[in-house]
């Protein structure tokens, strides 16, 4: 089983309107609420590449239980940790020029008996698990080293760990060596403090991280793919051309192709193959964590994967 660790979760609201007018009332032609939380893409995805998938963190009031009703409808299993505060609600308005503005609410404060409870069942999750996502923001309330608590929890039980976040958040849980972490060519570059750029300059700093006890080193770039660093090898794996519909969970979808390999104990080469094109594929579909099999079988064999070292 995969277990997703979604704490900030969201009701993610895309708002469809004509022109976008700062200051001025708008009518929405279209919206649609979908359950959110860059974990909970990593759910869908998981469970679409047809693995066992829980998925776990904190909701609460009725937008919770809102979330958890659209994962149930999607046959996501979940066990959340209910709070007193309202689950929060993350708005893309999506316009026709083609702009897309965020809203992102901050997610309501937990306590440190949500906490606490969480931690305590979280254990009995990861007996159950042979792999565990964490993945983005963690509400008021949480430690920055909240990660690094969870990795060590994952860590002591023999399990894998894919840690998926940005900032203070990676920084804090990188020193716990999660098995794998994910970032993009920004979040290596916040995180090391200078802009790290080229193919060369990424490859270079991912083994530094590698070498910090991190066993797969995975930097996303876009559309031009993934590197893979492992210790052994760098492994490049690029998508072939598409027409992009919509990026957005790109990298979740990668994160969940991912776990799904490592479930499965596919080597490398052969997951990042298959990350790869399950991403692209999700770049082909409006909604966020989803992806047609027949357009990944078609990328999956345009993808190469070059071994540059
Ligand atoms: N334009 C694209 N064409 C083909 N594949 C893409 C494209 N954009 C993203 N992908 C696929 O998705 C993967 C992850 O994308 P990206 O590097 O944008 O992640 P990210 O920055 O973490 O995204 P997110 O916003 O979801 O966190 C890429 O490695 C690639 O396989
Ligand atoms: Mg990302």
């Amino acid at each position: 089983m995969i277990t997703t660790v979604t704490l900030n979760v969201a009701v993610d609201k895309a708002y469809v309107i004509g022109e976008f007018k700062k200051g001025e009332v708008m009518r929405v032609q279209k919206c649609t609420n979908t359950a959110g939380g860059k974990g909970l893409n990593v759910a869908k995805i998981a469970k679409l590449c047809g693995e066992e998938v829980l998925a776990t963190g904190f909701v609460g009031g009725h937008a919770g239980a809102y979330v958890e009703q659209m994962l149930d409808e999607q046959q996501v299993k979940n066990e959340f940790i209910h709070t007193a505060g309202e689950t929060r609600s993350c708005i893309n308005i999506l316009a026709q020029d083609g702009s897309s503005t965020e809203f992102l609410e901050p997610g309501a404060p937990v306590t440190k008996e949500n906490i606490e409870e969480f931690l305590k069942k979280f254990e009995s999750m990861i007996d159950r698990s042979e792999v565990i996502t964490i993945s983005g923001s963690v509400p008021a309330g949480v430690d920055v080293d909240m990660y690094a608590r969870m990795i060590k929890k994952i860590k002591d039980r023999h399990k894998k760990v894919i840690l998926d976040t940005s900032g203070a958040l990676l920084e804090a849980g990188i020193k716990a060596a999660p098995t794998m972490i994910k970032p993009n060519a920004d979040e290596i570059s916040a995180l090391l403090g200078v802009p790290v750029v080229s193919r060369t300059e990424l490859i270079e700093s991912g083994k530094k991280l590698q070498a910090r006890g991190i066993e797969y080193v995975v930097i996303s770039l876009g559309g031009d793919g993934a590197l893979v660093i492992d210790g052994k090898h760098v492994y490049h794996g690029k998508p072939p051309k598409i027409d992009v519909v919509n990026t957005v969970g790109c990298g979740d979808s990668m994160v969940g192709a991912f776990a799904a390999g490592m479930a499965r104990g596919w080597d490398a080469e052969e997951t990042l193959k298959f990350a790869v094109s399950v991403s692209a594929a999700n770049a082909l579909t409006m909604a966020t964590g989803n992806f047609e099999e027949k357009d990944r079988k078609k990328i999956y064999e345009q993808t190469k994967v070059e071994i540059v070292e």
